[in-house]
């Protein structure tokens, strides 16, 4: 199989094909010869793997390595033959590219639809500069409006940061798998997704929740001011960028 799988066009699916669009343009807009880069999770993140693999391919790009954000980014970095590397090696990285759920008009973040928020948040505090990939569905007005909070608990304390959360107003439901299993993080983990609806102060909520023991990590992505790419599932536009204010 070569490095890069298959990558056809799916004209038939239009939010997979924005997906596509927004991945391989960040590879080709923002990974060079040299970099170390942070390697997101999700499926628009994984579009941008599947892009350094062809360039890797084809010679356009050489001496890359990445820091996966989850097992299944690892595992498809495997399988495409892109070099992998870690913090111990390299504390700092040059980009790191990863998904969101949702994207705010300050460009701020909810992440962690595939519970990989812990190791994300990690990667993208190591990196110089976060690009985010997304389809144009994930732009919201506010935080919280379409998706909910997803929180990593420490086991022993599921019930108290789910009474927590819900004392803040949120509904909240314990992940499961597809197949109705408990879903668990690559730390071992459940995840209690909080739905808050549209977030006030989603600065003022990571911090109250920060300080709680038995909660490990927030999906909240506050002041990253990532560069954002948006595909639009029309077809109407090709890959917009939005970025911080300055
Ligand atoms: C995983 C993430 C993903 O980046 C986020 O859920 C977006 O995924 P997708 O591109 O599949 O919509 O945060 O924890």
């Amino acid at each position: 199989m070569s490095r890069s799988g298959g990558t056809a066009d799916d004209p038939g699916d239009p939010q997979l094909a924005a997906k596509k669009e927004a991945g391989a343009a960040a590879a080709d807009r923002f990974v060079r010869s040299g970099m170390r880069l942070g390697l997101g999770s999700g499926s628009t993140a994984i579009w941008a793997v599947h892009r350094i693999a062809e360039l890797l391919d084809a010679g356009k790009l050489t001496d890359i390595a990445g820091v996966p954000t989850s097992p299944a980014t690892e595992e498809l970095a495997n399988q495409l033959g892109v070099p992998l590397t870690t913090l111990d090696e390299y504390p700092r990285l040059d980009v790191d590219i990863d998904g969101a759920d949702e994207v705010s008009p300050d460009l701020d973040l909810i992440k962690g639809g595939g519970g990989a928020h812990l190791r994300e948040m990690v990667v993208a505090q190591a990196s110089d500069h976060l690009v985010i990939v997304v389809d144009d569905t994930k732009l919201v007005p506010a935080l919280g409006a379409t998706h909910a909070l997803p929180v990593e608990v420490l086991p022993m304390a599921e019930r108290p940061e789910r009474e927590f959360l819900e004392s803040l107003g949120a509904s909240v439901v314990k992940r499961t798998t597809p197949d109705r299993g408990v879903f668990l993080t690559a730390q071992g983990n459940p995840i209690l997704d909080a739905a808050f609806g549209p977030i006030a102060n989603p600065a003022a909520l990571k911090l109250r929740l920060d300080e709680r023991a038995g909660i490990l990590a927030v999906g909240l992505f506050i002041g990253y001011r990532p560069t954002v790419l948006v595909a639009s599932a029309d077809g109407a536009q090709r890959v917009r960028t939005l970025s911080p204010a300055s």
